[in-house]
């Protein structure tokens, strides 16, 4: 399980503030496997700054209150060559990385000097957070000290070179974020690596509903990985000789004992490119009921949510789900296995990475006796959770749209044939709601992923991909001009498809955008957050504010499906 951090509340009056060291460790991941270097975040205790404490793999479990900000410092004594240095050796020698997308001509961003080749930031997935505290990638730094162009941190009498404090409002309604690296370029081989951890919102006010808790309350971190016969890492995307193998908060096909009992389950798919279409399965024998066994949904990537009872679900990377299983629907003894199945969802055209080549994940290993007395938790259908309220288009409301955009000859994504590192040409008024229409004419589907704001999903509408793209193409290569601009409206084969009821009146930060479609969210209210923490001036967001959104299957947010978006006044 995953360790807690350690905080201390002296250091910035009013907020808590942790210090978090990313190192290379060596973890086992697996009994019959040989240790491995990996990377991870130590958590050093302020008050014994030598000692860092990490579990190698992965990083610290903040568990912090809502309202109540934290002050982080992360720091960055990582080695100076890579883990998967093969691989950035590879790109290098493959330059340009950025495919030429005529016109206009986007100028090559070399994105660091030839001899740094380690450089990381850190990213808190989901949070409320401002711009210089969010891990945008041109804030990374190096463990020499060497700072990206966009490097910011607050206090910086601080700090030392191969150091950023960041700062979180934990404005956030009570859930599960997460962190982990974003740096430019690098984040999918740098959270391979191991750099990513949990990041727990509470409200005081959460310990009225009677939910599991403590040692009945289990966050899940799910990931795929591959290993050298050594036992070592292989990075996936380069290194095909191991076999995809589950890893469970770090541990390789792991198991857990539990008791007849509720426990909340909260499962952050933390895979760089895997799609989980998850259920539990048990014996027919063992089950009190028909299989498998049936479970509730209570949150999403931001909040609660309305309790819904299923039987299964699809989790794109980043998305987080919060359940409710009750292992006394099974016989004392029983082995509950957590399984991911091809399954069927021909509404989610393009779901890369389900079965059947990963189908047991853990298992739980439900106990004979119930200690303590019993389950004294709320039955979830008693759960006073409140529903969502639906965010309605306004006749004014703005439509944007997001075009995954890849030449057939060309490797590199991007949204509408914008490298990432154009500035941004997408000004939000502040306060304003808008629809983003995430339109995907190629052959898989993506997690769409939008910092600072929580959204809900609108509808899906399939498209004609194929002509849609052969116009895209027209459009670009015969010069942008406005009146060649494909019209979305010309290419819907059918009319729009709700959300599935997992997505519906849920705070979701991530939305899974199938092949062929458009997906469409509707975002309210852009604003940054403007206070300072007190104690630590500048650390408010100012207008205007630039944030970014990007395809969350990490080897295309790096290779180029990523683009920044600007707040800017009420009347800019
Ligand atoms: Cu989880 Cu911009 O990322």
């Amino acid at each position: 399980m995953p360790m807690t951090a350690i905080s201390d509340p002296s250091v910035y009056p009013g907020a808590d503030y942790y210090e978090a060291t990313m190192r290379q460790g060596s973890w086992q991941f697996h009994r019959d496997l040989e240790p491995s270097p990996v990377w991870g975040y130590w958590a050093t205790n302020p008050h014994d700054p030598h000692r860092p404490i990490g579990m190698g793999y992965l990083g610290p479990t903040f568990s912090v209150t809502r309202d109540h900000p934290t002050v982080v410092k992360w720091r960055n004594e990582l080695p100076t060559t890579h883990m998967f240095q093969h691989v950035i050796d590879d790109i290098r020698e493959k330059k340009p990385v950025v495919a030429p997308i005529p016109p206009p001509p986007y100028k090559y961003v070399p994105q660091f000097p030839d001899d740094i080749n380690v450089w990381n930031v850190v990213h808190q997935h989901g949070g409320y957070t401002a711009p210089q505290s969010d891990g945008l990638p041109e804030q990374s730094f190096s463990p020499k000290g060497f700072h990206a162009e966009g490097y910011t941190t607050l206090d910086p009498s601080r700090v030392k070179p191969n150091e950023a404090i960041y700062g979180y409002t934990n404005h956030d309604h009570s859930c599960m974020l997460w962190y982990h690296d974003h740096a430019m370029g690098m984040s999918a081989l740098n959270v391979y690596a191991g750099l990513a951890g949990l990041y727990l919102i509470r409200d005081p006010a959460d310990e009225r509903l009677g939910l599991p808790r403590g040692e009945f309350e289990v966050p899940l971190i799910l990931q795929d990985r591959t290993f050298h016969k050594n036992g070592s890492l292989a990075y996936t995307m380069v290194d095909r000789e191991g076999e995809d193998t589950p890893v469970v908060n770090g541990k390789a096909y792991p198991y857990l004992d539990v008791e007849r009992r509720r426990y909340r389950l909260r499962i952050l798919n933390a895979s760089n490119e895997r799609f989980w279409r998850l259920r539990f399965d048990v014996d027919p024998r063992d089950a009190l009921h028909e299989p498998p066994l049936p479970f509730w949904l209570i949150g999403t990537d931001g909040g609660f949510r309305a309790p819904l009872h299923m039987l299964d679900f699809l989790i794109s990377p980043a998305e987080r789900y919060d359940l409710i299983v009750d292992f006394s629907q099974v016989r004392p003894g029983t082995k509950v296995n957590l399984t991911n199945y091809p399954g069927t969802q021909a509404h989610f055209p393009g779901i890369p990475g389900c079965g059947p080549e990963i189908a047991d994940i853990m298992q739980f290993r439900v106990a004979k006796s119930l200690s303590g007395g019993g389950d004294r938790t709320t039955p979830p259908e008693k759960l006073r959770l409140k529903a969502v309220a639906p965010i309605k288009p306004q006749p004014h409301t703005r439509r944007r749209e997001w075009v995954v955009y890849q030449h057939e000859l060309y490797r590199t994504m991007t949204f509408n044939a914008v490298p990432y590192m154009e500035p941004s040409q997408d000004f939000i008024k502040e306060g304003s709601t808008e629809i983003w229409e995430y339109i995907n004419p190629n052959h898989d589907a993506h997690p769409m992923h939008v910092h600072l704001v929580n959204f809900q999903v609108l509808n899906r509408q399939p498209i004609d991909a194929a002509a849609y793209q052969k116009d895209y193409d027209k459009w670009i290569y015969g010069g942008r001009k406005p009146k060649d601009h494909p019209v979305l409206a010309n290419y819907f084969t059918g009319p729009p498809i709700p959300p599935d009821p997992d997505e519906a009146l849920s705070y979701k930060d991530t939305v899974k955008a199938p092949a062929q479609m458009v997906t469409r969210i509707i975002i309210q209210e852009f604003v940054p957050p403007k206070d300072d923490i007190a104690s630590i001036p500048n650390s408010g967001a100012e207008l205007p504010a630039t944030y970014i959104h990007h395809c969350h299957l990490l080897e295309h947010e790096d290779d180029d499906l990523m683009r920044p978006w600007t707040i800017v006044g009420r009347d800019g």
